[in-house]
């Protein structure tokens, strides 16, 4: 399928209302002073519908990924000078981009928006404040899955375990294995970021598909599908994917009987995902897709119908 995505301009500036959001969208309200939120474009992905058996109530989410927020202080003096670069890198101003994405969801009021990791470059104090002010800011419940740069080097600790713990409050969820009923549809957000998933997940996962209802999996590093080689080939010149055997890191027998079990079963309704930096939506199988976002910094969002089949 062709990558479909459109242009639309922000037009106004709005400061986050603190409202609920609390203590948290204060920080991210008063570190977007001196951003220009309302000069970056979005560019947000074709609406998804899906109609699924079994749903109760219809609802919409939004699908966010890849905000990589670079804010850092005298908390982490010395990763000061490297995000200052990695901002560079990623065009600049990542809060300010980050606040019109998120001022275009709240216009949509999603029932829920789901958040595939990389929120933030690194885990500074810093970092960690203005990602929970941007969840907070979603105007929605918001559920999130871990990415690789919210715990690789040079992360300190740099433990995958130690940051889902300590990340855990940004969403209010376990970080490894999270399963949430939502109208008759089972959302799961599994943390794939090192490109492996464990026995436990997909222990876990086989077992609540049993229950017969659909299932939309959240992830980071997206699974493995032919068309997007090639896609992600060009990029990054290296398979960014997980269950992919010619990969950058070659699945294990777990992981690949894991992307065996959720590219096959028929509950899977949708898999959503991040991590390459690029739109791309293909199937998995016959009338099930597998949908990449473009990332937040890059004004990247997209929102998706869920209703009863007829
Ligand atoms: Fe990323």
């Amino acid at each position: 399928m062709g990558h479909e995505s459109s242009l639309i301009t922000v037009t106004r500036r709005n400061f986050i209302k603190l409202g609920s959001a609390g203590l948290v969208g204060a920080y991210f309200s008063l570190a977007l002073k001196g951003s220009d939120a309302a000069s970056h474009p979005l560019a947000r992905a074709a609406d998804v519908y899906l109609d699924l058996p079994g749903v109760t109530k219809a609802f919409s989410f939004v699908h966010l990924t890849d905000a990589h927020l670079t804010e850092c202080d005298q908390r982490d003096a010395k990763f000061v000078e490297r995000l200052q670069a990695r901002s560079k890198g990623f065009g600049g101003d990542l809060l300010g981009k980050a606040e019109g994405v998120l001022e275009a969801t709240r216009m949509e009021r999603p029932d829920f928006v789901a958040f595939t990791g990389d929120l933030m470059d690194l885990p500074t104090a810093a970092n960690l404040e203005a990602s929970a002010g941007m969840l907070a800011a979603c105007g929605a419940p918001c559920w999130i899955t871990m990415g690789n740069h919210e715990w690789e080097w040079p992360a300190e600790p740099n433990d995958r375990k130690y940051w889902q713990g300590r990340l855990q409050f940004l969403a209010n969820q376990p970080l490894d294995w999270f399963a949430k009923e939502f109208n008759g549809v089972n959302l799961v957000f599994v943390d794939n970021s090192d490109y492996q998933f464990t026995e436990d997940q997909l222990n876990r996962t086989v077992e609540l598909l049993k229950d017969g209802r659909p299932c939309l999996l959240f992830i980071h590093i997206p699974i493995y599908i032919e068309s997007l080689v090639p896609a992600v080939e060009q990029v990054w010149k290296m398979a960014l994917m997980v269950g992919y055997e010619q990969g950058r890191v070659p699945p294990t027998p777990v992981t690949l009987e894991f992307c065996r079990v959720v590219k096959s079963h028929p509950a899977v309704a949708g898999i959503f995902a991040g991590h390459v930096h690029f739109e791309h939506r293909d199937a998995y199988r016959q009338g099930a897709v597998q949908y990449i976002g473009t990332p937040v910094f890059a004004g990247g969002m997209r929102k998706i119908f869920v209703r009863a089949t007829a």
